[in-house]
């Protein structure tokens, strides 16, 4: 069978990869993280990641059964480069929820119809009613990064976007909703890792879009973008929570003790949720 895109992903991997990329990945054992600065050398063992995902699912069952008999409405959004992890994160938080209470919005990108929309209308209608948690799969950050490194948008509408954000956020916040935005973090060793992987695998090739093959050849420019963001919209209503996604086990944990130490519910067991880890989630320091 063909491969997707020609090829285009190998192929970077053999020609322009950065040599030192390249090394990380040629060099990396079936256990290793690739990414050289990720604080662990290794994947955290899988007995110990299911251990301790099993007690996280049933902390989040008991979540939104206090967010449904409560009536509070919350709203996760996660962003990232390509390949950071957000769907797998969002499939593992909702696996056990009920998808009416819990649901997950990944939009397309914009129709002409709202593309003559003010910019965070589309999102609006996604909002969560009370007793419902609303995931984002990507979100209005599009126009902060993707949207920039792509030029599907103009200075101006961004300047404007950035001016609109904090204020959008905080009416939000104001109202009750509960907002949480995370930022999955992957080095380039490990995008490329997993874009190898879905160019090979028939069963992940849906995961592989022009973007992502694009995008290779301009990580600094998103890089760019990225840092920009996080530094204008990490504010006290709506801060951002950056996560290491390189081994990801460790950041789907992480992510999810977050979400439940982030909502105090009925019924919750701390002992069981365990503590963040400081070197895999934190503030924007943690991205680099
Ligand atoms: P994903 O990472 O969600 O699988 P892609 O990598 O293909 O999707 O695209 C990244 C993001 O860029 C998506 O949210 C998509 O909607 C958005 N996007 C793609 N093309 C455009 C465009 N022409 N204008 C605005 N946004 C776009
Ligand atoms: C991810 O892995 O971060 C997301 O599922 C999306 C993607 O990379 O296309």
């Amino acid at each position: 069978m063909a491969l997707p895109f020609d090829g285009a992903i190998s192929r970077y991997y053999e020609q322009d990869a950065p040599e030192a990329v390249r090394a990380a990945l040629r060099d990396a054992g079936r256990d290793d993280v690739v990414n050289p600065r990720f604080p662990y050398p290794e994947r955290m063992k899988k007995s110990d990641y299911e251990e301790a995902m099993a007690r996280l699912q049933v902390e989040l069952v008991k979540m939104l059964a206090s967010v449904r008999a409560r009536g509070q409405r919350v709203v996760l959004v996660f962003e990232g480069r390509d390949a950071a992890g957000k769907g797998g994160t969002i499939q593992r938080l909702t696996e056990n929820l009920n998808p009416r209470a819990a649901r997950t919005i990944a939009l397309a990108r914009p129709t002409e119809t709202e593309a003559g929309e003010w910019y965070f209308q589309r999102y609006v209608r996604y909002l969560p009613s009370a007793g419902e948690i609303v995931l984002f799969d990507r979100s209005w950050y599009n126009r902060g990064v993707v949207e920039k490194v792509f030029g599907f948008t103009t200075d101006e509408a961004r300047a404007r976007w950035f001016d609109q954000v904090g204020p959008f956020e905080k009416l939000l916040t104001d109202d009750g909703i509960h907002l949480r935005k995370f930022w999955l973090n992957v080095g380039r060793a490990t995008q490329l890792e997993r874009f190898l992987a879905r160019e090979r695998d028939p069963l992940k090739q849906w995961k592989l879009s022009s973007i992502d093959v694009e995008g290779l050849s301009r990580w600094d420019a998103y890089s760019a973008a990225i840092d920009e963001t996080l530094r204008r919209t990490h504010s006290p209503h709506a801060p951002w929570t950056v996560v290491r996604g390189d081994d990801k086990r460790r950041s789907r944990l992480a992510v999810i003790r977050s979400v439940l130490l982030g909502l105090d519910y009925e019924g919750r067991d701390l002992a069981a949720i365990g503590t963040p880890d400081p070197k895999v989630i934190g503030g924007p320091d943690l991205w680099t």
